[in-house]
């Protein structure tokens, strides 16, 4: 069977081998899929040594994603626009094409839980990489798009880029930045919340004003863990319930790796009720 790794540093807690397994298990396609710690100076010469060998596609995890794009010899429009490579695929003339399935992970969770439509407001928070990722997909679905980030010039300059871009198309949703005066005037509360800044990993909190959200707001931490993680457990304190942390994405955006190598989508809510109970 054909050859799978994911790489990263660490690795030893990532679900992407159950996840890929359960996939393998769903849809009767059979594949090896195992985790590699890539020593930090290595990862270019592993990665090309793989693919030399049994390697049919890997993905790439922290804190490689960035290193993966300026290896791969192709980009997706959705690695370009993020600027990183979380999905290699060896294609039949032998080359590495670099794709970035996270943003499209994320909108299918999206999609999947109800909360997203075409016209959508959505705020979403941070200008890091995980930011950057997510903004094709939301304005290909013909969202609203507004950017809050802590240090406001990063997110002009994140708007600027993606704006100048070759994959930017006039009939996309609509894209701004907001400063924290903008947010504090803002008319109406957004539909949808996502936070995309590094904060949870520190368990800080983005306080936002009180007129951005209503009860009827939907928040999506892109960060996972056992419990609430710190944003999620803030806005549920303030009255919201419709909160969901950043587990189906990962579960969506292993399923769009698995398409790119087999051709066939995996039923990823399924696997996400299984992924779920070994948290
Ligand atoms: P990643 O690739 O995970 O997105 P990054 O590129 O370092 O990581 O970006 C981190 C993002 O989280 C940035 O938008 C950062 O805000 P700044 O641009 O102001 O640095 C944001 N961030 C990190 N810690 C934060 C905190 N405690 N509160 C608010 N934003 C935070």
């Amino acid at each position: 069977p054909p050859f799978f790794l994911v790489l990263g540093n660490p690795i030893e807690h990532s679900k992407s081998p159950l996840i890929h397994s359960l996939f393998a298990k769903q849809t009767g396609i059979e594949h090896v899929y195992d985790k590699a710690l890539v020593p930090l100076e290595h990862f270019d010469d592993f990665t090309l040594n793989f693919f030399k060998q049994a390697g049919k596609g890997a993905n790439v995890t922290v804190p490689f994603k960035e290193q993966a794009f300026r290896l791969v010899d192709d980009h997706t429009n959705s690695a370009l626009a993020a600027g990183a490579v979380n999905t290699i695929i060896k294609t039949k003339e032998g080359k590495l094409l670099g794709d970035n399935t996270d943003g499209y992970g994320l909108l299918c969770d999206l999609n999947e839980k109800k909360w997203i439509a075409e016209g959508s407001r959505i705020l979403l928070l941070g200008a890091g990489g995980a930011a950057k990722g997510t903004i094709l997909p939301l304005l290909e679905y013909n969202t609203k798009v507004s950017i809050f980030n802590r240090t406001y010039q990063k997110a002009i300059e994140m708007v600027e880029r993606f704006k100048g871009s070759t994959y930017y198309q006039s009939d996309f949703g609509e894209l701004n930045v907001l400063s924290l005066e903008d947010l504090t005037a803002e008319q109406s509360a957004f539909d949808i919340i996502i936070n995309a800044t590094a904060s949870s990993l520190s368990s800080e909190v983005l306080k936002l004003p009180g007129n951005v959200f209503n009860s009827q707001t939907a928040f999506y931490d892109m960060f996972y863990a056992k419990t609430d993680t710190a944003f999620l457990a803030y806005y549920r304190d303030k009255g919201c319930n419709h909160l969901a942390d950043g587990l189906g994405m990962l579960v969506y955006q292993a399923a769009l790796a698995f398409k790119a190598w087999h051709g066939v989508m995996p039923d990823a809510k399924q696997v996400l009720a299984q992924v779920k109970n070994v948290l």
